[in-house]
């Protein structure tokens, strides 16, 4: 291609910031996805078109290939679109994502445009505002008092590490951060925690032991009078022991771990309590379904992603500290080109908080929902998803072809289908369902998960979508059984 004059290179750049182009392109974009929920919302389509990904790949031009042209931009948007698993579709009861309430993509779109990196408060002074007054809020939902504090991240996962380096920092009985850890340590964990919190523990180096693992109950919860004796063998394997995991709810079978139990058990051993509340969290907003967090008010910290039950576009995840000074340990580093040493540990230092320098505006997302569509709403969410899954749930429970893993305290259901008047091993019913879920997924009507639990797969539901209905559980079961 010919290296374009100097001023057509400008004249060129010029034209992609232009605010009028923009505002057509925007105008054509926010038509082309309002039309798109529109359909999506309607169930028009499937789900999930699966495809093979190396024929999606090689029908994807490499970069460069390409005469740039009007109208491309939206063309290649509708071919995102197409191949999307459509999550505001109401057969969309699959993995713990939002169906993002549209406001809060606009939301998320001006925070793009700004692009203020909120690594210190002068590139971000609002953005930083806005994620004290979202954590403060979160904070009193879950009854943590006045001086709690802690910091927006991308996403569980990160949330928990961060969780995991303050406990170790404020337990181990050293500057861990500073000279480097003496030994190894680890946290108590129930079997159906989440992956990544033994990956947290893994990056800090603990090996695998340093997830150490307590047994569940029949509803997969921890067991807390486990608790002893897997504190004694991680103990009796040289390793200090700083904290206890809990799962409000676990990822697998939406199980919350009993907190009362295990905050009086940390209380005893002078144990860190974090409780990883990433999925469920959130049922703090309501009184009908908060019953089952009680206790949580006891953890030192939390993990709380709002985009899960919160209905805000992924990634969004609060950490909140009780003791909000506790929130600065995670990460103790000097950056004299960054950082304001005179103000070291005041509630605008957002920077020192995460493992993110820049840093996406989450808080303006948040914080502008909460405020202008009300926090009535998230609550009215949450109860909705909750009673889907509660209708699924006794539909499976009332029929003699369907069972349930548990009974779920949360939004997400495992159950599977058990053909009338036929003995399939074990093994067989596995692949079973496996073989349902596939057939499910690609007649398009329905995208659900699957999980082992306890070495048997189940399939798998999360209701996350308000677009959801007792219909479309209904419609499931008997699509189900249409394809068995
Ligand atoms: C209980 C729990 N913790 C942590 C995570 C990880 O969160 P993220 O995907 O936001 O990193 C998940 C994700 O599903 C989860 O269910």
């Amino acid at each position: 291609m010919p290296v374009p004059a100097a001023d057509t290179t400008w004249e060129r750049l010029r034209a992609a910031y232009d605010p009028d182009a923009f505002l057509q392109q925007g105008g054509r974009v926010v038509a082309q996805l309002a039309a798109y929920l529109e359909g999506a919302y309607a169930g028009k389509g499937p789900v999930l078109e699966p495809t093979d990904p190396n024929e999606l790949l090689g029908a994807l031009p490499p970069i460069g290939h390409a005469e740039p042209a009007p109208g491309e931009f939206e063309r290649l948007l509708g071919e995102v679109i197409a191949q999307a698993n459509h999550v505001h579709h109401p057969g969309f009861i699959g993995h713990q994502v939002s169906a993002p309430l549209p406001a809060s993509v606009l939301a998320d779109m001006s925070s793009a445009l700004l692009s203020n990196g909120m690594a210190i408060y002068e590139m971000g002074q609002m953005h930083t505002a806005m994620e004290r007054r979202v954590l403060q809020w979160l904070g009193g939902q879950i009854g943590f008092g006045e001086g709690s504090d802690g910091v927006l991240t991308h996403g569980g996962s990160l949330g928990n590490l961060t969780a995991l380096l303050a406990a170790r920092q404020a337990k181990a009985g050293y500057d861990v951060w500073t000279e480097g850890q003496r030994g190894p340590m680890a946290v108590l964990v129930s079997d159906q925690a989440h992956y990544c919190v033994a990956r947290a523990v893994q990056c800090m180096g603990w090996g695998a032991k340093g997830a150490a693992t307590v047994p569940t109950d029949d509803r997969f919860r921890l067991r807390p009078d486990a608790l002893e004796e897997t504190l004694k063998q991680a103990q009796d394997d040289g390793r200090q022991v700083l904290a206890v995991v809990a799962s409000s709810c676990s990822t697998a079978a939406g199980s919350f771990d009993p907190l009362e139990e295990i905050a009086d058990f940390c209380e005893a051993h002078n144990l860190w309590l974090h409780v990883d509340g990433a999925h469920g969290a959130s049922l703090a907003l309501s009184g009908r379904y908060a019953h089952v967090l009680r206790g949580i008010e006891r953890a030192d910290s939390v993990t709380w992603d709002l985009h899960k039950l919160l209905a805000l576009p992924a990634l969004n995840t609060a950490v909140l500290f009780k003791d909000g000074q506790r929130s600065y340990e995670a990460f103790a580093q000097e950056a004299s080109y960054l950082f304001d040493d005179s103000a070291p540990k005041e509630w605008f230092q957002v920077g020192q908080r995460t493992m993110e320098c820049t840093k996406r505006g989450l808080s303006v997302v948040a914080y502008t929902m909460l405020q202008s569509a009300g926090t009535e709403l998230f609550r009215a969410n949450v109860e909705r998803l909750m009673e889907v899954a509660h209708f699924l749930a006794d539909e499976v429970e009332a029929s003699d072809d369907f069972e349930l893993a548990t009974y779920p305290d949360a939004n997400i259901l495992c159950f599977r289908h058990v053909p009338k008047a036929s003995a399939l091993s074990p093994t067989e019913l596995d692949e079973h369902q496996a073989r349902l879920r596939t057939a499910l997924i690609q007649s398009g009507r329905a995208y659900i998960t699957q999980a082992k639990l306890r070495g048997r797969l189940w399939l798998r539901t999360s209701v996350q979508n308000p677009m959801t209905s007792r219909e479309t559980m209904t419609q499931l079961l008997q699509d189900l059984r249409a394809l068995a």
